[in-house]
């Protein structure tokens, strides 16, 4: 049994805030009778807002260590194979956020919309691990420039623990890793663009406290309860 107001965030349908004010409004019926503020449902319980039915899947949470070639959408429009694709559900999860065709590493999927809302928005400051292979040598100045933080286009990035781990004199290029908590798209590749550093490889080890290194190119594992409530405690 869960506070209907929760379901209701759950089925993605409206913040848990909003979800209040419908019950108080008395435009949300739980088996045809009109609903309380704090009751709580189950998952057969038919819940009605505005006349409309809601979606009451089960929910399901996967952490998948995405290969490169894979676009991260739940339905591609030029029909290419999607990061939903490699998970065995029949639930119609999305992944949260996105990772590029070409990177590679963690990424959640879910049918839980109030989750996916709570990690990907920039105020809950979610850790992303990456470990990029970039053109050139990246040098102990220009480590020091980005610890500063910096704004490509309108965005502003603080990259945190930047490292750079090798260098590799044969093909010119430097291994660094390092933290971004704001989730923008391409946010790597647009920080190293900007010191004249291209990626040439990029790879999520880390989402939030959530790493890859047990799962194999492709492979996905289930979460578990208590993984699913520490990440619901990083809202603010
Ligand atoms: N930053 C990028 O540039 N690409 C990704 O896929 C993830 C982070």
């Amino acid at each position: 049994m869960e506070r209907l107001q929760k379901i209701i965030a759950q089925a993605g349908i409206c913040s848990r805030r909003r979800a209040e004010e419908l019950i108080r409004e008395g435009s949300v019926k739980v088996n045809g009778e009109m609903a309380t503020l704090g009751m709580k449902v189950s998952y057969t319980d038919n819940i009605v807002i505005g006349g409309k039915n809601i979606n009451r899947e089960e929910k399901v949470y996967f952490l998948l260590n995405k290969p490169r070639g894979i676009v991260c959408t739940s339905n591609d429009e030029k029909g290419r194979k999607t990061v939903v694709d490699l998970i065995d559900t029949d639930k119609r999860i999305y992944p949260v956020g996105r990772l590029d065709y070409d990177t590679t590493g963690a990424i959640l999927l879910t049918n839980d919309g109030e989750l996916a809302n709570i990690l990907m928005h920039p105020r809950n400051e979610i850790e992303r691990s990456y470990y990029a292979k970039v053109e050139g040598l990246v040098t102990k100045d220009e480590v020091n420039f980005l610890k500063k933080g910096l704004i490509v286009g309108r965005e502003k990035y603080r990259p945190e623990h930047i490292k750079v781990r090798k260098y590799d004199k044969k093909s010119n290029s430097s291994y660094v890793s390092l933290i971004l908590r704001e989730g923008h798209n391409h946010e790597v590749k647009n920080i190293f663009k900007e010191i004249g550093h291209p990626v040439i490889k990029l790879k999520r080890e880390y989402f939030a406290f959530l790493d890859v290194k047990s799962l194999k190119s492709g492979e996905f594992r289930k979460l578990n309860p208590k993984e699913v409530k520490q990440l619901y405690s990083y809202k603010k």
